[in-house]
């Protein structure tokens, strides 16, 4: 005997059938997102090598900061954009390009040109049981980290996650889906960089190998030039 739950579902099915006959989904919008945009810089081998030296070079010379780097974890200051050697200096060119592509994304209508930028960045160097606890970088617009070196990647090793703030946790338990996930694990990968917004929780896992894991994390927030 056909149960009434059962004789209910084939009903809502062919309801749904016929409805998709008659219905168009005529746009999507993603108001509140939180996005997340990966570029890569290409022909990266070279400028990771010079940041590589240039970073163990600033390690020797300044005991660093003390900020959400755990363990094994040491954070330059944040002073990079002010470093003349020539890795630094070419990375932190690419920070205002990285993210005046970003802005493109989020926003197409924003001419990038009419605003001016203030940037800080900084090196974190992960060495064996180093990780960065939950933390934001709420006080600028973007943030974005470059991974410079991360040779072993393994399940949860050196994963960047990104903690939704909002209570989505109900939608998320019954459809799934990304867009109200309770968080998200990015795994790292050298030459890839991560651009997020800034007040966007996140966690660093610890690095389980016995290589360092360097990376180089920087924010920018955006002001209108006076015409
Ligand atoms: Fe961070």
């Amino acid at each position: 005997m056909i149960s009434y739950f059962k004789y209910f579902n084939i009903i809502l099915i062919f309801i749904l059938i016929e409805s998709n006959r008659l219905l168009q989904i005529v746009k999507v919008d993603h108001p509140f997102s939180s996005p997340l945009i990966y570029i890569k810089i290409d022909n990266h081998t070279k400028l990771n090598d010079l940041l590589i030296k240039e970073s163990y070079e600033w390690k020797r010379l300044d005991k660093g900061n003390d900020k959400s780097n755990k363990g094994n974890g040491w954070q330059s200051p944040e002073t990079l954009m002010l470093k003349k050697t020539r890795g630094f200096r070419n990375f932190t060119d690419i920070i205002p390009n990285a993210a005046a592509l970003a802005v493109s994304k989020i926003n197409p209508q924003l001419q990038i040109t009419d605003y001016t930028y203030k940037a800080n960045a900084w090196v974190n160097i992960n060495q064996k049981g180093g990780y960065n606890s939950i933390h934001h970088h709420g006080e600028f617009h973007l943030s974005g980290v470059y991974y410079v070196k991360n040779s072993i990647q393994d399940y949860d090793n050196g994963k960047i996650e990104f903690i939704n703030s909002r209570n989505d946790y109900n939608i998320h338990k019954v459809i799934g889906g990304n867009a109200f996930s309770t968080s998200i694990r990015v795994t790292p990968k050298e030459g890839f960089m991560i651009i997020f917004p800034s007040s966007l929780l996140h966690l660093v896992h610890p690095n389980n190998t016995n290589e360092d894991r360097i990376s180089i994390a920087w924010n920018i927030k955006f002001e209108k030039k006076i015409s």
